[in-house]
């Protein structure tokens, strides 16, 4: 008798085990997505303008802080700036984009 309950016991205690481990879990927490702000990103064309701001817009007068002028500023700005260093509209295009990146 006694050896009986030992045995279901153990049985029991095999069973368990079996189920508790098939059972947990396993799904790992997945991985904390990133955001990155479009604003800070600095791309090759957005480095190419900078390239083309500071080598052809202090030839006449300082380099302007980009955030001295808004974007709505910086367009006639730029039409007329880049006709003065003799840009093309890619070049004036790309140099718009850098300083109103942010
Ligand atoms: C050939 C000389 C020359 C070059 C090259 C030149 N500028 Fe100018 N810039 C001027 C002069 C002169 C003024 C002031 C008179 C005016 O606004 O036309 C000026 C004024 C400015 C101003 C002040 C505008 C305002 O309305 O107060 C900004 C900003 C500016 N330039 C940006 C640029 C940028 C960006 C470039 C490069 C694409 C550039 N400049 C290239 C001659 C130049």
């Amino acid at each position: 008798m006694k050896y009986k309950v030992l045995a279901l016991a153990v049985l029991a205690t095999i069973i368990y085990s079996c189920a508790a481990k098939s059972s947990a879990p396993t799904a790992s927490t997945p991985p904390p997505v990133k955001t990155t702000t479009a604003s800070t990103v600095m791309t090759a064309e957005l480095a190419e303008g900078k390239n083309l701001y500071e080598n052809n817009c202090a030839k006449c007068h300082k380099l302007y802080d980009p955030k001295e002028f808004s974007a709505e500023q910086w367009k006639p700005i730029v039409d007329r700036m880049q006709k003065k260093a003799h840009l093309d509209d890619l070049a004036g295009q790309k140099i718009y984009n850098y300083v109103t990146m942010n």
